[in-house]
């Protein structure tokens, strides 16, 4: 990337000098530097000033701040100002508006209303790319190209009359003839078979539950539609501005699953992503954490960018509280220790108007003179210090299996537990393993497994018989495999696999399952361990030398709760309730003692350790203190952070982050 810092972590974050008057520019600019912002993401929302009029551009103020921009030497990271349309196009255009599954049309007026099947809003996304492409191509500020925004954060599923047509299209491109259709979505049930390729239609609203696999290729769909589209704007940028590397921002957040990101990530030359903390989360720190590993897995353990997250609250929950002091430092921090190579915002400058005025920023309503401001500087330098890790990698001896897919068919109607959401385990799994100074890739199936010595495969609902395979193999080379409930059921067409649960899996593991038994909300079970577990269970059949725990209680009582089955080096564990955290963390630290693997480092509970290591031979070690205590960690070499040396111990302050350059 030509522009971006080779010295420095790249610092900085959306800038929207369009909502500011020109007076403003400079002084941002100044302050930019004062914070050490080295990269800007400009014109996200830009496309109603960049073309008031259907093909009359106006990028003069476009130009000028590229200009201020490079000559601060703050590199740019150029939206294809794509993300929505101005209101002109809408209304010339209204059938390019989405709908939602009860056939409302989404208006004009807030962002992102567009059908991602429109060929007319492609068109007229591709003429702006490439105007922009031509105009900026050789610009010394250049350093990235940001296609799009958050690609169906809003517009995903549409259920228009454009999108029927083109899942139609798309149905044939799957299906050889609709002979093969109804059989992949079973049609034979409910009278629902279809005698015409125009009889079929987007999952709207329905009397009861809609067909299942109908609903997983809707999504399959929408994901492909998008990328098809994304590879459209790339392939202008491309072909127009070569040699200037693509991306667009992703949204790992585990919550957020309307595309499918390890499909999406070769046409990236380099992944970025978005995350805020979010209340629903029981440990938003935890998800954090979650995602940034999903997002190293996404990018195939590669550095990526943290493109968007926020100095302190967001305006989008019921309550929207401030982040703690030091927590804009610790929280991206905690992104660069799992592998981001940039720490992005949104936004440079709080808005003063607008639907995200009371969202945080760089430079706050306050001003620059406010604490806030004064711990982005501090940020800011910091971000200085760590260029020296650019490039490095997180290392991890522990696979969790994280499947965009077999989340969306677990999440389809009419199954046997709606408490069951399809990213519990893998979640409760990876805070346990964090908590324990254990660092875990969250990788595909299809990802090769085989310099794993712990692999989890939680609630793996969905699965290929080519990824069932691999993970079938992997306890032969001496792996430690869990499985846990509700994985290998169906197969790619959503089709339950016979023979007893789990199909995919019930060689591997030498268990048979005949029927599940879900618990209720607040139930849990209780088994003769002593050990509690909540929202599932069910009737496991298992040789009784392979029995590790049973039920002991209600109808499982007796009958096998966790099993385990030597293959040659390996084993093939096989969970089949959510263990309350104890047991499951005592049920880990087995599998963990038996791959040999060890935590990062010795640290208190509430302090995250991970390591970054360098193809030279060096390692940063990143402490993080989430507790309201100070702590002591043994470590020596430089701490970046505080820019001292630490020798033998690392002090770290309640809330304090150290990252220290091992000797
Ligand atoms: C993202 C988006 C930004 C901003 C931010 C607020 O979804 O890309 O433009 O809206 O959320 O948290
Ligand atoms: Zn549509």
């Amino acid at each position: 990337m030509r522009a971006w810092p080779s010295t420095r972590l790249a610092f900085g974050g959306d800038y929207n000098p369009e909502q500011w008057p020109r007076a403003t520019w400079p002084e941002d600019i100044v302050l930019m530097r004062e914070a050490g912002v080295s990269f800007v993401t400009l014109g996200v929302f830009s496309w109603s000033w960049l073309e008031p009029a259907k093909g009359e551009y106006q990028t003069d103020w476009l130009d000028e701040i590229m200009d201020l921009l490079g000559d601060a030497g703050i590199a740019v990271d150029l939206a294809t100002g794509t993300a929505t349309p101005p209101p002109w196009f809408s209304s010339a255009f209204p059938q390019t508006l989405p709908v939602d599954r009860d056939g409302h049309t989404l208006w004009p007026g807030s962002r992102q209303a567009w059908c991602p099947s429109s060929e007319v809003y492609r068109e007229h996304a591709l003429a702006l790319t490439a105007h922009l492409a031509s105009r900026y191509r050789d610009h010394p500020a250049l350093a990235l190209w940001h296609v799009s925004n958050e690609y169906a954060c809003h517009n995903l599923p549409c259920y228009c009359d454009t999108c029927a047509g083109a899942f139609r299209r798309w149905a044939r491109s799957r299906y050889p003839d609709l002979d093969a259709l109804n059989e992949a979505w079973g049609t034979a049930f409910w009278s629902q078979r279809y005698t015409e390729w125009e009889q079929i239609l987007p999952p709207r609203r329905t009397t009861a539950f809609a067909n299942p696999t109908q609903q997983l290729d809707y999504a399959r769909f929408g994901s492909d539609t998008l990328l098809d589209f994304y590879r459209a704007e790339k392939a202008v940028l491309n072909e127009l501005s070569p040699g200037v590397p693509v991306t667009t921002n992703f949204m790992t957040m585990s919550h957020f699953r309307h595309l499918d990101y390890h499909q999406w990530a070769a046409d990236q030359d380099v992944v970025s992503t978005d995350h805020y903390v979010v209340d629903v989360f029981e440990d938003p720190r935890a998800e954090l954490a979650f995602s940034a590993d999903l997002t190293r897995g996404i990018a195939g353990g590669r550095p990526w960018l943290l493109m968007e997250h926020s100095t302190s609250a967001v305006n989008w929950q019921p309550v929207n509280r401030a982040k703690d002091r030091g927590q804009t430092i610790r929280d991206s921090l905690a992104h660069v220790a799992r592998g981001a190579d940039a720490i992005g915002f949104f936004q440079w400058r709080q808005s003063r108007s607008g639907s995200e005025k009371f969202h945080s920023a760089l430079v706050p309503h306050a001003g620059p003179d406010s604490e806030r401001f004064r711990e982005v500087c501090e940020l800011g330098a910091i971000a200085g210090r760590l260029g020296e890790l650019l490039g490095s990698r997180v290392e991890s001896r522990v696979a969790l299996l994280w499947d965009y897919q077999a989340g969306w068919a677990a999440s389809g109607p009419a199954m046997p537990s709606a408490l069951l959401e399809y990213s519990l385990t893998a979640r409760t799994v990876h805070g346990l393993l964090r908590r324990r100074g254990v660092t875990a890739d969250l990788v595909h199936p299809g990802h090769d497994l085989s310099g794993y010595a712990v692999i989890v495969v939680p609630t793996l609902y969905l699965v290929s018989d080519a990824h069932a395979d691999a993970i079938a193999a992997a306890p032969a080379a001496g792996a430690q495999v869990l499985v846990t409930f509700f994985s290998g059921i169906s197969d790619e067409d959503d089709h339950v696999r016979l023979g007893g649960y789990p199909g995919a899996f019930r060689d591997l593991l030498g268990v048979r399952v005949e029927e599940f038994f879900p618990l209720r909300a607040g139930e849990s079970v209780g088994l003769e361990s002593g050990a509690r577990g909540r929202i599932w269970s069910e009737d496991v059949r298992a040789p009784d030398e392979s029995v590790r725990q049973r039920y002991a209680e209600g109808p499982l009582s007796g009958r096998p709760a966790v099993t385990r089955r030597e293959v040659e080096t390996g084993a093939a564990w096989y969970l089949s309730t959510l263990l309350d955290d104890d047991a499951l963390d005592a049920l880990l630290g087995e599998l963990l003692e038996d791959g040999r693997v060890e935590p990062v480092a010795e640290a208190p509970d509430g302090v995250e350790c991970v390591r970054r290591s360098g193809d030279d031979g060096r390692s940063w070690l990143f402490l993080l203190n989430h507790t309201h205590a100070e702590h002591e960690i043994a470590a020596v070499g430089h701490d970046l952070v505080a820019d001292a040396r630490v020798e033998g111990t690392v002090v770290l302050r309640p809330g304090g982050v150290a990252v220290v350059r091992e000797d």
